[in-house]
């Protein structure tokens, strides 16, 4: 019997990377997932044992150097890592500048504490894990697979200068790492999903109505006039650590639309 492919999926207790997690799983992958809250990590740690699923679930925060070199090397120190999903983000909206509700006062601009969190998720965490899943592949010599997971924004949306800056050097790694990893048999690809009727847009509708009726709205703008179900992404997800001649492309999988997000 051959040994168990090893994959990792940061962010995975929740959203796509739960799907992700679960369907590699499935498919027989042992499968380890990077998250931060405690609560969250249990829950999949109960839903592998009900599942029977060989599926893991650690604390590690990507934004921390220390904190992934660690759980990077305590994954590997014993057996390869074939498939690193980079998964973990968030989507943040700030206008770069907006005037005051009443119309008085100073013009109000896009903090920068909130612009480099963003950017520490969303890029600085998906490099941290790429360089760590990267070393460790080329140290066992394993012809691995990295799959980071960028927007349908990343070419630009209104209000939304971070994300949309952090998933543009996504796809920018995704590229350059192809060509730096491909000698040694590594493949990168990105996966860009459109907007995905998950966790994180129902919380996100529930608790700003406008932002509910906006993203309804923006719904007549995707030919296939639905959002995608994570699932769907999942199996872009899987299809891209799986096809041997793919690397350095973008997968953009969003029903054919938005083209940007405006108001
Ligand atoms: N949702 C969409 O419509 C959409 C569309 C296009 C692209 N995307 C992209 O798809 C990916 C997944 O999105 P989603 O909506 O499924 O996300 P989500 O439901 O908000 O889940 C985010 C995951 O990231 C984890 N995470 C956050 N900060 C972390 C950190 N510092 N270290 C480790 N893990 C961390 C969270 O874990 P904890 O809960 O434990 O903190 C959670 O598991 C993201 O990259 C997102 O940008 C999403």
């Amino acid at each position: 019997m051959s040994e168990a492919r090893n994959a990792l999926v940061t962010g995975g207790t929740r959203g796509l990377g739960l799907a992700v997690a679960r369907r590699l799983a499935a498919e027989g992958w042992s499968t380890t997932v990077f998250g931060l809250d405690q609560g969250r990590l249990e829950k999949v740690r109960a839903m592998a044992r009900s599942e029977g699923l060989d599926l893991h679930a650690v604390r590690a925060d990507v934004t921390s150097e220390e904190s992934v070199r660690q759980a990077v090397a305590d994954l590997t120190r014993t057996r390869p890592l074939h498939l690193c999903v980079n998964n973990a983000g968030r989507n943040l909206s700030r206008l770069l500048l907006r005037t005051p509700r009443d119309g008085g006062g100073e013009l109000l601009t896009h903090p920068l504490d909130d612009w480099e969190r963003t950017l520490r998720l969303c890029l600085t965490g998906v490099f941290l894990v790429g360089r760590e899943a990267a070393a460790s592949m080329v140290r066992h010599e394993v012809p691995g697979v990295i799959v980071n997971v960028s927007s349908g924004l990343a070419c630009g949306a209104y209000g939304q200068s971070a994300y949309t800056a952090a998933k543009a050097g996504v796809e920018a790694l995704t590229r350059t790492w192809s060509y730096e990893l491909g000698p040694y048999g590594i493949r990168v690809v990105a996966v860009a999903p459109g907007v995905m009727d998950g966790e994180a847009l129902r919380e996100k509708s529930t608790a700003f109505p406008r932002h509910a009726r906006y993203m309804e709205g923006l719904k007549r703008f995707v030919p296939l006039g639905r959002w995608a179900a994570e699932d769907e992404i999942a199996d872009a997800v899987c299809f891209a650590a799986d096809n041997p001649y793919l690397t350095g492309s973008v997968i953009r999988i969003d029903g054919g639309g938005p083209p940007g997000w405006v108001p």
